[in-house]
């Protein structure tokens, strides 16, 4: 049996700065949320283990809800389809409604989200992602809170999937290139 760390080229985001990156965007989303009513909406299945880690950090009362949307299956481009595949349970009118992404790409699926949540009369709808593409983007979308950067490659753990493996690698790492390539 090969093990996961096997298949990466480079790890990209250690666990130390995954650990930095919720306590520093938990403490300015508990400044910027305070008195509000906030809905964390974890868009599945990525933002687990980002959206478990990072909760921990805010330090105010808060609900907790799921979006799932269809995925790129053993892809690892975008189609631009995107599917609702789980509705979020509470309607949103009168939340503060923060959008938990694993990663920004092109922008597709959270610009396809976030227009179909507008209709719902919530508060306000803010994105929070934990890595972000930008030199990728395809549509006009800018996320109000990003972990990081990085660079154009397929990465995974920590949620992230190829064909939905390796999310449970408790970093984030590049994918060899061989992996994807050949499948
Ligand atoms: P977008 O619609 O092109 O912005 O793609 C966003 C979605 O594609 C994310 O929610 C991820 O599930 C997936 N995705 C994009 N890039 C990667 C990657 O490098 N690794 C794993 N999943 C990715
Ligand atoms: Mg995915």
């Amino acid at each position: 049996m090969a093990n996961l760390i096997n298949d990466i080229s480079k790890i990209l985001v250690s666990e130390d700065e995954l650990r930095e990156i919720n306590q520093r965007l938990g403490a300015q989303i508990t400044n910027d949320y305070a008195g509000k009513n906030l809905l964390v909406v974890g868009i599945l299945k990525g933002s687990l283990y980002f959206m478990a880690d990072l909760t921990r950090y805010i330090d105010l009362p808060l609900k907790l809800d799921f979006l799932a949307v269809s995925s790129y299956g053993g892809e690892t481009r975008s189609s631009g389809v995107v599917k609702i595949i789980k509705d979020i349970d509470i309607p949103l009118e009168g939340y503060d409604v923060l959008l938990i992404e694993d990663i920004l790409d092109s922008g597709r699926t959270l610009s396809y989200v976030t227009e179909m949540l507008r209709t719902r009369h919530a508060n306000s709808i803010s994105v929070c992602t934990l890595l972000d593409k930008p030199e990728r983007r395809v549509v006009d979308l800018t996320p109000d809170y990003v972990g990081c950067d990085v660079p154009d490659e397929f990465v995974v753990g920590y949620g992230l999937d190829y064909d939905q493996k390796y999310r449970n690698l408790p970093y984030i790492g590049a994918l060899k290139r061989e992996i994807y390539e050949n499948a």
